[in-house]
């Protein structure tokens, strides 16, 4: 996964990842650090292979779309500007900007920032790459098991009560 790694080792995603975690390190809720960003692709991935899709979404796409869903955050906990916008603008540029030989072709980096855009259910998610992101970005969250579950803003109907839902 070549291009996958090559966005990690992006300066600009480093730079943002820090920045978030810097921002989260006494946040009670959800976090939107390292361990967050593979959890999603992980659980995309798994929806990927039991819907029987792995032939359409190669899974560098599937993991470059997880690792860059949140990295507008350190935007929004800095600028406010809402992640999902700032999400697809730095997105963008890191993939935009990647090593020689590990772009995304222009066509894959469309749905990548589509997915990007759409993950808040703000935007309707269009695509299949959009729907695996929003259903895996809620399923990773262990709502059942958080503590700070009384005060979080999901309303109830979106928490996870269980572990398989
Ligand atoms: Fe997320």
């Amino acid at each position: 996964m070549e291009r996958v790694d090559a966005i990690w080792r992006h300066p600009v995603y480093q730079e943002q990842l820090t920045r978030i975690e810097e921002l989260e390190q006494d946040r009670t809720f959800c976090r939107h650090g390292a361990p967050h960003l593979l959890d999603v692709a992980r659980v995309m991935w798994i929806g990927v292979l039991e819907e029987g899709l792995a032939d359409e979404l190669p899974r560098d796409v599937v993991y470059a779309t997880a690792l860059l869903h949140d990295i507008g955050r350190a935007a929004q906990y800095d600028m406010e500007e809402p992640h999902d916008i700032a999400g697809v603008r730095i997105a963008r540029e890191i993939m935009g900007t990647v090593e020689d030989g590990c772009a995304f072709s222009p066509a894959e980096q469309e749905l990548i920032v589509d997915a990007i855009g759409a993950h808040r259910g703000g935007a309707k998610a269009a695509t299949t790459l959009a729907r695996l992101l929003y259903r895996a970005d809620k399923l990773s969250r262990p709502c059942f098991a958080c503590a700070a579950r009384p005060e979080c803003n999901w309303p109830e109907e979106k928490q996870n009560h269980a572990i398989c839902v």
